[in-house]
């Protein structure tokens, strides 16, 4: 008996087949009813009782180590013939549908390359903000109407903790943090509790600009702002400030471009004036300076802000906002 189980154990271990049938010939010939391995099991009950044990444990690892092997060779053969079956090696390979860059990404990152050729860092603080970072130490006062239910989502439980509803806090974040020389561009999503429409959503992205040194003036922002203008919209646009009004920059402007779409002839999108606005921008307020730690007797700075979806609208004329977050790819394939 031990003579047999050894020799066939020799035999399993050297099983091979070339097909599908030659797996079940194994099978026939060793584990159905009438195979080798079976016809031991039967002889069995002749082996005397003080050796059942020892021959019925080695019995039982022959027949499993038969089973696997068999098993193996099976699921190996039906592997290869499906293989060979559904794939065509020769067939060229599928075209790979690359997906596109989501336009404000695209100006967002064009913005970020502007400035960073004139010595910019990107800088970036949190969504969800506490009302100083926001407004306090932006010289907002109490009563303003920024802080307003109407426009700020304020988080339930602690009016003190807000969406921010500009990407300033950014500055705050950074002139407490940092020493000048300062000079860092913040883009980012900012929220405002507004009707969704065509011209207005709930979230938006602006890219803050921030820029404090020693004797850092006016002029600096004026040319920043031209070289940036030309760069993004081309050689020949044209820039004019208008004074505007934030707490947090004194004096405050608003920076418009003679329009691209007319050359500032004039047109509908312009509304006939030649110029579209597209930021606010101004000399950081000494209070705010004094407010995050900057001596204000040694330190100026100048400060801008923009929003990325109008930026985009005027390079691409996008007229309906909300497709920005629709995510239908019919929009988005265009870029
Ligand atoms: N934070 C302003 C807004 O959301 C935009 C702005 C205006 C940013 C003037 C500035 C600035 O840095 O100097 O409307």
């Amino acid at each position: 008996m031990r003579e047999r189980i050894s020799k066939l154990t020799q035999i399993v271990e050297i099983f091979s087949a070339k097909s599908l049938e030659d797996v079940e010939q194994l099978r026939l010939t060793y584990l159905s009813k009438k195979g080798e391995i079976s016809a031991l099991f039967d002889d069995f009950r002749n082996v005397p009782n003080e050796q059942k044990r020892e021959i019925g444990q080695l019995l039982n690892v022959l027949r499993t180590k038969a089973t696997d092997k068999i098993n193996a060779l099976r699921e190996q053969l039906s592997d290869s013939a499906q293989t060979a079956e559904t794939e065509d090696f020769t067939r060229t390979a599928e075209p790979l549908e690359l997906g596109a860059r989501h336009p404000l990404s695209l100006v967002k990152n064009e913005i970020i390359d502007i400035f960073s050729r004139i010595g910019f860092t990107v800088a970036s603080g949190p969504e969800i903000e506490d009302d100083w970072h926001v407004f306090g130490a932006l010289n907002f006062p109490p009563e303003h109407p920024a802080r307003d239910m109407q426009d700020t989502f304020f988080i339930e439980k602690n009016p003190d903790i807000l969406l921010r509803t500009h990407t300033s806090s950014v500055q705050t974040r950074i002139m407490t943090s940092q020493k000048p020389p300062i000079r860092v561009l913040c883009p980012g999503r900012v929220y405002r509790n507004e009707a969704i429409s065509y011209r207005a959503h709930c979230f938006f992205h602006q890219v803050e600009g921030l820029y404090i040194d020693k004797n850092v003036s006016f002029a600096d922002l004026k040319q920043a702002l031209l070289y940036f203008a030309k760069e993004m919209f081309g050689e020949n646009t044209e820039i004019r400030l208008r004074p505007s009004y934030f707490p947090f920059t004194e004096p405050s402007a608003e920076m418009d471009i003679s329009c691209n779409l007319c050359g500032g002839k004039g047109c509908p999108f312009c509304k006939h004036t030649g110029w579209v606005e597209i930021l606010g921008c101004g000399m950081v307020d000494p209070n705010v300076l004094k407010e995050c730690g900057i001596d204000p007797e040694i330190y100026s700075g100048y400060a801008f802000g923009m929003g990325i979806e109008r930026i985009t609208n005027l390079k691409f004329q996008v007229k309906d906002l909300r497709l920005f977050s629709e995510n239908d790819v019919r929009f988005l394939k265009q870029f």
